[in-house]
């Protein structure tokens, strides 16, 4: 069964009097448990392509489907109860919460949207802290750890309501080859593990090495796909 299905999607942003056709016709289908990537430079769509898929916004044509639910057609507060069950998101700049431990920010989530009782709540988040490393910094705060270590706590926090999906916009754009190639592994890690789809975009080549399915994006257009082999 394929997890996502996008037919024929286009996206207009309006500025003023100038239209910008961001995604051009895309056409895409993703099975279930895959590690992929979107690669292209910047400006080719991939955030446009990463917040239709994530439900963040909608195509100007076109249709996406998730699950086999057609996810264009939910309003405001139906998209952010799809969100908060069915997808995780990693972003660029880490989007951890100052104020909040390491453990808090992995919390977070859970918090918000379902009702989880405390001792399963704190198995699975310690469970997570310590797949990704972090278990040791669980009460230090974002500014105590590195970037690449924020990163590690927010691969936690995109998983701990068990989503089907995760999407990472430029997830290692800000961090140290060492860290980037850290994080990546982590993801494929716990794709492997959990099942858990995951996406990310890149407009660093030597990043999608790990990626299984390679989609190369070029001014709105998919203009390649590289199934990349020994991965899984
Ligand atoms: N909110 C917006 N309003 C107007 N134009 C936008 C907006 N977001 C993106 N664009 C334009 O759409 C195109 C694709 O952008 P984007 O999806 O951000 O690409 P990428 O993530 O690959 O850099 C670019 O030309 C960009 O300037
Ligand atoms: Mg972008």
């Amino acid at each position: 069964m394929s997890l996502i299905k996008l037919n024929n999607i286009t996206k207009t942003y309006q500025m003023g009097e100038v239209e910008v056709n961001a995604l051009k016709g895309v056409d895409l289908e993703l099975k279930k448990g895959s590690f992929i990537s979107f690669v292209g430079p910047s400006g080719s769509g991939k955030t446009t392509l990463l917040n239709l898929i994530g439900c963040l916004d909608k195509p100007t044509t076109g249709e996406v489907f998730i699950n086999d639910v057609k996810i264009n057609r939910l309003d405001r507060k139906q998209a952010a109860k799809f969100r908060g069950e069915n997808i995780g998101f990693i972003f660029q700049n880490f989007n951890l919460m100052p104020v909040l431990t390491v453990y808090e920010n992995v919390e977070y989530p859970l918090i918000m949207v379902q009702n989880v009782p405390l001792d399963e709540r704190k198995k699975r988040i310690l469970e997570l802290l310590k797949k990704v490393g972090m278990i040791d910094q669980k009460d230090k705060y974002p500014n105590q750890i590195s970037g690449g270590q924020k990163q590690r706590v927010a691969v936690a926090r995109a998983l701990v309501s068990n989503p089907k999906l995760v999407l990472a916009d430029e997830p290692t754009a800000n961090l140290d080859h060492e860290s980037a190639f850290k994080v990546m592994g982590i993801m494929h890690q716990m794709k492997n593990e959990f099942g858990t789809t995951f996406i990310f975009s890149t407009h660093d080549m030597k990043i999608v090495g790990e990626a299984e399915i390679v989609y190369t994006l070029e001014d709105g257009i998919i203009t390649g796909k590289k199934i990349q082999e020994g991965e899984n």
